[in-house]
């Protein structure tokens, strides 16, 4: 994984790709799911037909996850979801109580470039960013401040690698939440990784790091599959940074606007032919919706799933007054 994105290894697991159905091990079971394979491959097929319908110019074909519609989906309160023991500190005996009115959030969507939003991002109470998205160069569009930095494990050694960028160009009391699997990021990991983030907590006194409790990235895993129906592991799926950081905001934020983030049905024909980069500050990376649509349609090996993951915060929006600027939705 070469971009400075989400790529999350938690959870990988060695189970062989499956079907979506229940996999029951009892004979009714059996029948139902024949009558959901049978109900799936009706539903492709008729996407397919849709989509090539449609198509004049060849393009992949948009084949998406799908959250499960046969599940009655449940909500979670997440302001009451989980309280401060989701976040153990690096070092010392801080606890993570950062709380805040106007959250601006800022993703790392080259959707941001050229919209001018920098004072009115810094003029945010709290301005949280993901993993080594910089602000040097881009402060017009993305403003300067960084109060919450939620930071991947796969994105650690380029966040430390430059402290001035990343650390010193922030509130004077900065917090970073790291994530990923607790044999990389816990407590109890004695590898390079965590050593690294130790050896940064020290060093940079003002800076407040924490990571993700165990018990909370399962509690990641379940939301994930009540809000989609579909269980992670078995869906392949991993989670993204932009999940985590989502979620992070609503806990500590009254309201919360969003830079950069396109709505889930974006990235549909006309939207995707446009090129926009995936990264901001990597204008000749992969493209965006190319990047979201090869996830959201890959059954071979983990993926993310950014567009059912952004049809959640569609309605999450509705639920916690979020709003989305660049592009507006
Ligand atoms: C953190 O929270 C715990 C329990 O709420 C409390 O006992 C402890 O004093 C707090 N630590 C600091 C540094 O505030
Ligand atoms: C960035 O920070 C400087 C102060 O260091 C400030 O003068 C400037 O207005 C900021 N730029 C933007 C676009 O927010
Ligand atoms: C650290 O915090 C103190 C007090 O909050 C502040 O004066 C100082 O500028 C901060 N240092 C950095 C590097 O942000
Ligand atoms: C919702 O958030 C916006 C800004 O993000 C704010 O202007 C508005 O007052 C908030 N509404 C409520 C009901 O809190
Ligand atoms: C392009 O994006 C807009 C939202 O920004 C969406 O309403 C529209 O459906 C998209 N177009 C296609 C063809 O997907
Ligand atoms: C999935 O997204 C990641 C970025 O998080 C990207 O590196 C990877 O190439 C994408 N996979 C596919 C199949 O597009």
């Amino acid at each position: 994984m070469t971009s400075g994105s989400a790529a999350g290894r938690w959870g990988t697991t060695e189970m062989r790709e499956t079907s979506w159905g229940d996999r029951g091990e009892h004979d009714k079971h059996v029948q139902q799911s024949h009558r959901m394979v049978i109900f799936a491959a009706i539903l492709v097929l008729m996407t397919l037909l849709i989509l090539y319908g449609s198509n004049n110019t060849s393009e992949a074909v948009y084949a998406p996850f799908h959250m499960a519609t046969n599940h009655a989906l449940k909500t979670t309160d997440l302001k009451k979801w989980s309280g401060n023991d989701g976040y153990v500190p690096i070092h010392g005996n801080k606890n993570m109580t950062l709380r805040c009115h106007n959250c601006a959030l800022v993703t790392s969507s080259s959707h941001v470039l050229g919209s001018g939003a920098g004072e009115e991002i810094d003029a945010a109470e709290c301005v949280i960013r993901m993993n080594d998205a910089p602000t040097i160069g881009f402060d017009s569009d993305v403003g300067n401040r960084t109060t919450l930095r939620v930071v991947a494990h796969s994105s650690v050694f380029r966040v430390v690698r430059r402290p001035n960028e990343f650390l010193q160009r922030s509130d004077s009391n900065p917090v970073i939440i790291f994530w990923g699997p607790p044999n990389k990021i816990g407590k109890d990991a004695k590898g390079t990784l965590y050593r690294l983030i130790q050896r940064v907590s020290m060093t940079y006194s003002n800076l407040s790091c924490f990571s993700i409790t165990p018990i909370k990235m399962r509690r990641f895993d379940s939301l994930f599959h009540r809000e989609t129906g579909r269980d992670r592991q078995k869906s392949h799926s991993w989670l993204s940074t932009g999940w985590f950081t989502m979620v992070t905001a609503i806990e500590i934020c009254d309201n919360i606007k969003v830079y950069g983030m396109v709505p889930p049905n974006y990235c549909g024909k006309k939207n995707a032919s446009k090129k926009m980069p995936y990264h901001y500050y990597k204008p000749r990376g992969p493209d965006e919706c190319l990047t979201y649509i090869q996830n959201e349609s890959s059954r071979r090996g983990n993926h993310h799933r950014f567009i059912t993951e952004k049809q959640v915060f569609a309605r999450w929006a509705k639920q916690y007054n979020i709003t989305f600027t660049h592009p507006k939705w």
